[in-house]
């Protein structure tokens, strides 16, 4: 399983980076006003120094809704540096923008995915990975998690190449459960992924080792 990181605070993917164990990282406009990243020349600078950071994949949306712009947002993005996976939202005009990229050799990311039948959409345009938010599912009392499920079993039944990237991930539970069902890759904040890192028992544990070893030395 992939782990990226779903921000664009630069101080939180070094940290993710140093950890070494991330695969790539998510953004979108929510994250990038966040950290005050605002006009085009600074996002896109904004991409690149992240590219700069991680290893892997970055994904950066497109802001227009219809197809001629989101292709020509795309192709920019695009050129911006190879590692740039562009984002598309799940729109009548996203799918054929997908499709447009897909058929120029443009990686995507479909966003905003909350169906199965979407989820279908999207692979049959080409989606290099589609993102479905579990935790905004969760938070309307639906089951985020099942919707990760029938993904996988659709796409495993007709071989679709299309990543699962869980989105919205909003704590360590998602990961393993998201883990457990078979998505490809997650997407969550730097607190689900240091999540994986706690036991009470290992900390007793260790503090216990130090002390026997200090008593013997
Ligand atoms: C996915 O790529 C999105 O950026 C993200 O996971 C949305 O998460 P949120 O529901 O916490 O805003």
């Amino acid at each position: 399983m992939k782990f990226f990181i779903d921000t664009a605070n630069l101080d939180q993917i070094r940290e993710a980076q140093d950890l070494g164990v991330l695969d790539g990282v998510t953004t979108n406009p929510s994250l990038m006003a966040k950290e005050g990243i605002k006009g085009k020349n600074n996002i896109l600078k904004h991409y690149v120094d992240i590219c700069n950071i991680v290893d892997g994949d970055v994904s950066a949306e497109v802001i227009a809704t219809d197809f001629e712009g989101m292709v020509k947002e795309g192709e920019e993005l695009a050129e911006l540096h190879p590692q740039i996976v562009v984002k598309v939202p799940m729109i009548k005009e996203g799918i054929k923008a997908i499709k447009y990229f897909t058929d120029h050799g443009i990686r995507t990311n479909c966003t905003l995915v909350f169906s199965a039948g979407q989820a279908l959409l999207a692979a049959k345009a080409g989606a290099t990975y589609v993102s479905p938010f579990i935790g905004r599912l969760d938070d309307i009392s639906t089951d985020g998690l099942e919707l990760i499920a029938d993904i996988r079993l659709i796409y495993d039944n007709y071989g679709f190449e299309t990543k699962i990237l869980a989105a919205s991930i909003r704590h360590t539970m998602h990961v393993i459960n998201c883990a457990k069902i078979g998505a490809d890759v997650m997407t969550g904040p730097l607190s689900s992924i240091e999540g994986l890192l706690k036991h009470p028992l290992t900390d007793s544990g260790l503090k216990q080792f130090l002390e026997d070893y200090k008593k013997g030395n």
